[in-house]
């Protein structure tokens, strides 16, 4: 099997367009391009391809997906020869892992069991050295203590010490029975090029474990005490089959049900920060680990909130650097909000300065807009030269650009006119451009169309618009765009959809692609999560990638039959709810009439006088709740 992320790399390089292009004549339509399918004859073009989203999608012939499933379609190949087709023109080196192959798959399912292993055994050891061995005790205790962290909190974190020594761990771990190899896969022990013997990573500094999401350690890092010329005042594990560090947040398994409850997180940079800000109470708060944000950590932090406050270090460099991160999270429609510190202190700091309260005041009070603080900062930095004023208010813009939603974007103009002093129609003209030319507008565009109408193409309409399977569609296009909304103040949609499902018995889906995508949810810690619809448009398996590529290419074709039988155009923001609801609903009324059908077949069947009163009854009672659902619907359906 090809790797997961080998086939996201492969797609991100071999752009939609270009691949059709060379089977089709696009022509640019808007942010997308139209030409004549090359699955079937047509002489008006009815076949798009949406290039935001790496996506192409016929409206005549229904043929869709990514640039992998149209080379399979137009050539006919298999998905490996596709990709691997692919991989060749665009010089992408394909990790094929061969899950076919058990022995090999086997192989690494041992390693990094092998691993977890190794990192509990030296979580362990780093902790018996700093709580057991004299030098610990003498040491590396009393420069937590002066840090401030209590007892309680150097045992909460799993704190630990590595003594100063070249080869404490690996004596301890080889006692243990680790072998070299495992212990160098783990990135504990490294080998010296002049004769080949090893020496431990981690030697004479405090240890940081860095816990998975799950829990589970993964990895370390470890910190000099005081300081030292020439030596970096982190070491940090090196990758492995555990530790990814573009898709790892520090404290994120401490942090996560805090940041649930208060539905935001607190983004520092240090690990002395959000341990110092948790043992303040301050229990939402996680660590990048110095880095810019990158997209999975990104991707993690929407599993609990989408809403963010990142609280910089007080250093106007520092602030600079990472502003461009901060676009990535306002393109995810996160909402971000920054709390600058004063010059030369770091949330661990200041929060000892102000203390637990205090602190958590100075956030609330200081918290800012992203986009507003962007603009005061640069702003202030361009001081009266318009050439750089111009400059920065362009950079403002683009991160203005990078927000989907139309009517935020239209209130932070408002109100950049005041703080930029520059009228608002320039403002508006210079963001349309930005938005025309950057390809995100795709993105956008795409997001404000479904946030306002649920569309469903004419062609997928059937005859009988009430179906089962229809409704079942209409649930998976529900999900692929509205998933990740709130339903209500206490559940997202997709929560809640899981939910009814869940604790129904009587729902059961009929369509196989329905099927395949309710099984489909990521399980974490047997709890469903919504991976993200960009999850859908870039699986594996073609056919839910397919009908990802259709939901989110389609223009707005909605059947008038749809709409005399419920099914929903609205333009506020809260349809998806109703929607959400009326297909339940649906669901359960089918499932009914189907029970009503079946009971009313027994009464036809020779020795049904035996049983006719209870049937009868029974109808009875089905109708009732027939009727409830119908009047619930009728008040649903009129609410669109
Ligand atoms: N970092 C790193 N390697 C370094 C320096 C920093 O990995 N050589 C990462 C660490 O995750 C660190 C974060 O960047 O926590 C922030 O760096 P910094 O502010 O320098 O460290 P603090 O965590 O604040 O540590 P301390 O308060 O002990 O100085
Ligand atoms: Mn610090």
């Amino acid at each position: 099997m090809i790797s997961p992320n080998s086939i996201d790399q492969l797609l991100n390089a071999a752009s939609v367009e270009d691949v059709v292009g060379d089977y089709v004549n696009l022509k640019r339509s808007g942010s997308r391009f139209k030409g004549n399918c090359p699955f079937h004859d047509e002489k008006t073009p009815s076949f798009t391809v949406t290039p935001s989203l790496g996506i192409y999608k016929c409206f005549g012939c229904q043929k869709g997906g990514n640039s992998i499933q149209f080379l399979m379609d137009i050539e006919n190949l298999s998905f490996t020869e596709s990709a691997r087709m692919l991989a060749k023109r665009y010089g992408i080196d394909l990790v094929e892992t061969n899950v076919g192959n058990k022995q090999e798959y086997e192989e690494t399912q041992k390693l990094r069991e092998g691993v977890q292993a190794v990192n509990d055994f030296a979580m362990e050891f780093f902790s018996q050295q700093l709580h057991q061995e004299n030098e610990g005790k003498n040491i590396a205790i009393p420069y937590f203590r002066e840090r401030g962290f209590t007892l309680e909190t150097i045992k909460k974190w799993n704190l630990g010490y590595s003594p100063e020594s070249w080869d404490a761990f690996h004596k301890a771990a080889k006692k243990a029975g680790y072998k070299d190899d495992l212990l160098k896969s783990a990135g504990l022990i490294k080998t010296r090029e002049s004769d080949g013997s090893h020496y431990d990573l981690f030697r004479n500094r405090v240890i940081f474990p860095l816990l998975a999401v799950s829990g589970k350690v993964v990895g370390f890092a470890g910190r000099i005490m005081g300081k030292v010329e020439n030596a970096p005042k982190y070491v940090n594990s090196p990758e492995t089959e555990l530790y990814k560090k573009s898709d790892f947040l520090f404290a994120l398994f401490q942090a996560k049900n805090a940041i649930k409850k208060q539905d935001k997180v607190l983004l520092t940079e240090g690990y002395t920060d959000v341990i110092t800000l948790h043992q303040a109470g301050i229990e939402n708060a996680v660590a990048s680990s110095g880095t810019a944000l990158t997209p999975g950590q990104i991707k993690l932090i929407k599993r609990f909130t989408y809403n963010a406050t990142v609280i910089y270090d007080g250093d106007t460099a520092g602030i600079k650097a990472s502003l461009r991160g901060i676009d990535l999270l306002l393109a995810d429609e996160i909402n971000v909000r920054v709390v600058p510190l004063p010059e030369g202190e770091d949330p661990d700091s200041y929060c000892k300065k102000l203390g637990p309260e205090g602190f958590q005041d100075y956030i609330l009070q200081n918290e800012k807009n992203f986009i507003f603080f962007k603009a005061e900062l640069l702003l202030s930095g361009a001081k009266d030269d318009p050439i750089l004023k111009s400059d920065a208010i362009k950079d403002i813009l683009q991160s203005v650009a990078h927000i989907a939603d139309a009517l935020k974007r239209n209130a932070l103009i408002k109100e950049l006119t005041r703080i930029c002093d520059v009228k608002e129609e320039i403002l508006a003209q210079e963001l349309g451009k930005l938005l025309r030319q950057s390809i995100i507008q795709d993105k956008k565009q795409f997001l404000n169309q479904v946030d306002n109408v649920i569309k469903l193409s004419i062609d997928d309409i059937p005859q009988n618009p009430l179906t089962d399977i229809h409704q079942e569609f209409a649930l998976i296009r529900l999900l692929l765009i509205h998933a990740h909304k709130s339903f209500d103040e206490t559940q997202t949609v997709f929560e809640f959809v899981i939910q009814e499902y869940l604790a129904d018995e009587s729902i059961f889906f009929k369509d196989p692609l329905t099927i395949k995508f309710m099984n489909s949810f990521p399980d974490e810690e047997g709890i469903k999560v919504w991976p993200g619809a960009e999850f859908y448009i870039r699986h594996i398996d073609t056919e839910l990638s397919s009908f990802a590529a259709g939901v989110f290419s389609n223009d707005h074709v909605l059947s008038p039959a749809y709409l005399d039988n419920l099914i929903y155009v609205k333009t506020e923001d809260d349809s998806y709810r109703d929607a959400v609801i009326a297909i339940f609903l649906n669901i359960r009324r089918t499932k009914i009439e189907e029970i009503i059908i079946a009971e009313q077949q027994k009464l036809m069947e020779p020795d049904a006088e035996d049983s006719i009163d209870e049937t009868l009854e029974y109808l009875d009672y089905l109708n009732t709740i027939k009727i409830e659902i119908a009047n619930k619907l009728g008040n649903v359906v009129s609410r669109f």
